[in-house]
This record gives C-alpha cells, structure tokens and sequence, in this order.
C-alpha cells in the first residue's frame, strides 16, 4: 500500500524551554534531522522562545516553526494574549487549535475553538486542531461521538477549502503525558474515522488529502508502528519533543523507507 501523504511530525514543547535554551537545542536538532528528507518538521516552543528560535532558523524551509495557542482576536485590549499577526511577524506557520490542556485547564469550548480557527485561516496560519476522548468516555464506547462532536463543533459551516487547510490531530487526553499510548489499531481506528467524517464535510477526495497526526506518549520506540498505520500521517509529540536527539529519532521514523 502506498501513503501519498507527506508525514508531518510536530514537537509540542508546552510549558518547557527558555529563549536561552532554544539555541543548543536547535544545534543538534538540525545536525540531527540535516539528512532527513520528504517529512515536514514542526516545531512548536513556548511563545518567549518563538522569536530567538525564528531567529536561529532564519528561511530555513525545513522546519518550520508552530505556535501552542493564539487569540481569535487580530489586536485590542485583551491582555496577556497573542494575535495572530504577532506571530506571523515571527514567520510562524503553524498554530495548535483546542489541545485538550486548553479546553481541560482553560476552559476552551468548542465555540472558542472554532472561532481560532477561522482566525488563523485567514491569516495564514495552518491550524493543527487537536480532538480526542477522556478515559471516561472511551469507556463508556463514546470515543466517536465525542470526536464527531468536537470536529463538528470547530468544522461545520468552514468551505470545504477551508477544510483542506486544516490539519487535524487526533489525541486521546488518555494518552498525554501518562505514558500510555493508544494502540496501533485503536489509533488507525479512530483516525480512518476521522478522515471519513472530513469526507462527509468536505468530500472524499479531500478527506483522502488531509493529513491526521496521532499524539500522546509517542515515543521513538512506538513511532514508527503508528505512522505506519493507513491513516496516521505523523505525530504531535509532547514530552518526547524536549530531547533533541530521541525527537530526531521520532522524525526519520516518519521519512518514507528507501
Ligand atoms: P505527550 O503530549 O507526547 O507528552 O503525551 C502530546 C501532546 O499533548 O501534544
């Protein structure tokens, strides 16, 4: 079976790493991904380290560089928030919409999540948005309602262009941080639903196009399993981000084998 989709992995640093530590890391990072070819690497610091780590990368086409979270709004009074435009001034591309920290610790609603997305859309930002189910309701077997309800609520009513600019992240909140990783199987499960529901939305031969990214306790020794799956078109990595070395190891478990 071919995969016509490039693979795209993405550190997600959350709350770790100063401006100061951004630079050593960037040194091995790039020595370590220098030979890694037909992936896209995105890397997502915190927003104090965004613009010395923009600073380092200068145009490199390679990687490129995510934001964890943005204001719907473009400027204004809303202190302590970030728009949009600050972060395309840093030559960001990518922005993470409605990870499961922001909707569990900050109370982001599904109305809150959309309404980031139409504002990164129309700034050029590609939106990474980030669904997935509680312990709790994959227990209780409502793992697709629950995930049809979350793409719904930040999808409906978008123009299947809009759509297709979207990359979706599926993340069983189970799964972050804790060490357990959704099995291959469970994972391509859920993605293959995913892709078909972006199908009812936007069309088949879209939804063939969307790339679906699996996150929660990727590791470099599990990676490559997942991304082999059918459906699962790269990673969001968390805490395996933060290592430089084991997250390039993450990285060319996603290159295509030669
Ligand atoms: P984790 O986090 O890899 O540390 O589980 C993933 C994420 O929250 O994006």
């Amino acid at each position: 079976m071919s995969f016509p989709r490039k693979k795209l992995v993405a550190g997600n640093f959350k709350m770790n790493m100063t401006s100061s530590e951004v630079a050593p890391y960037l040194e091995v990072f790039r020595q370590e991904t220098e030979k890694l070819n037909d992936v896209d690497i995105v890397l997502i610091p915190p927003f104090t380290a965004i613009a010395k780590a923009s600073e380092i990368l200068g145009g490199a086409q390679k990687i490129r560089l995510g934001a964890q979270n943005m204001s719907p709004e473009a400027k204004g009074a809303y202190t302590g928030e970030i728009s949009a435009p600050m972060l395309r001034d840093l030559f960001v591309r990518y922005v993470l919409v409605g990870h499961s920290e922001r909707r569990r610790l900050f109370g982001e609603t599904d109305e809150l999540v959309r309404r980031k997305l139409v504002t990164a859309l129309a700034s050029e930002l590609r939106p990474i948005l980030c669904v997935g189910e509680t312990l709790e309701e994959r227990q209780a077997g409502q793992e697709k309602a629950i995930l049809e309800g979350q793409l719904r609520g930040a999808l409906e009513g978008l123009t299947p262009d809009q759509i297709s600019e979207v990359i979706v992240a599926y993340e069983p909140v189970w799964a972050i941080g804790t060490g357990l990783t959704a099995t291959p199987e469970q994972a391509q499960e859920a993605h293959l639903f995913i892709r078909d529901y972006l199908g009812k939305l936007a069309g088949t031969s879209l939804a063939n196009k969307a790339r679906i990214l699996y996150g929660g306790s990727v590791t470099p020794a599990n990676a490559k399993e997942l991304m082999s799956q059918p459906d699962i078109d790269g990673a969001l990595v968390g805490g395996a981000s933060l290592d430089p070395r084991g997250f390039a190891e993450i990285v060319a478990a996603a290159t295509p084998e030669e």
